[in-house]
């Protein structure tokens, strides 16, 4: 089995053992993936989510996946993009590292995620792509949990430049970190 990968889907349809949303600080819900999640999740999310209290950008809290095929749903806001020099980087790599984090402590052993912050809140993607696939390498470089992380891609151009950042920085010679 790959440890990591990059594929194209719809993550509420992943088989993996927890999904990430791409939540705002309320964690109620909203549109992109945190409202396609909601939605195939079912009402039961939106009741536990109500009961965390919120969640800071950067910061990540665990749920059930009710109706999703997923049993877990991690929650994790992302930075909205203000032109990169107020700390966006930073918080976009600290949701990648604290939902796997939370997932190695459940003994969670897949977990998908989407391209956090890169829809609503602007973060362009190349620069997304830079900083979460760091961030996932360097996490699966020092831990055994999770076995398998994979970065799914509502569509294929997203797909790409995570790809050609992954061949960039990842290919051939550091295959063996992880
Ligand atoms: N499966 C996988 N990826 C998806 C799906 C899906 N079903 N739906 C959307 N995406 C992708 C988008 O194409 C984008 O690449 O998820 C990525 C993140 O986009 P958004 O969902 O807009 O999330 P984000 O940019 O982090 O903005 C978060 O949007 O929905 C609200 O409540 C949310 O306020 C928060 C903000």
């Amino acid at each position: 089995m790959k440890r990591f990968d990059i594929i194209v889907g719809d993550i509420t349809r992943s088989d993996a053992e927890a999904i990430v949303n791409a939540a705002n600080t309320s964690l109620l819900g909203g549109s992109g993936v945190d409202g396609a999640i909601h939605r195939a999740a079912g009402r039961s999310l939106l009741e536990e989510c109500r009961t965390l209290g919120g969640c800071e950008t950067g910061k990540a809290k665990l749920t059930k996946g009710y109706d999703l095929p997923a049993k877990y749903v991690i929650h994790t806001p992302g930075p909205i993009w203000q032109g990169g020099g107020l700390g966006e980087p930073a918080l976009l790599a600290s949701c990648y590292r604290s939902c796997l984090s939370l997932a190695a402590a459940n003994n969670i052993e897949s977990v998908d995620f989407p391209s956090i912050s890169t829809g609503i809140y602007g973060y362009p993607l190349p620069q997304a792509a830079t900083v979460a696939l760091r961030a996932m390498m360097d996490w699966l470089a020092e831990h055994e949990l999770p076995r398998r992380v994979r970065m799914v891609c509502h569509t294929e151009a997203t797909a790409a430049v995570y790809r050609q950042t992954w061949n960039l920085w990842y290919a051939e010679e550091k295959a063996e970190r992880i």
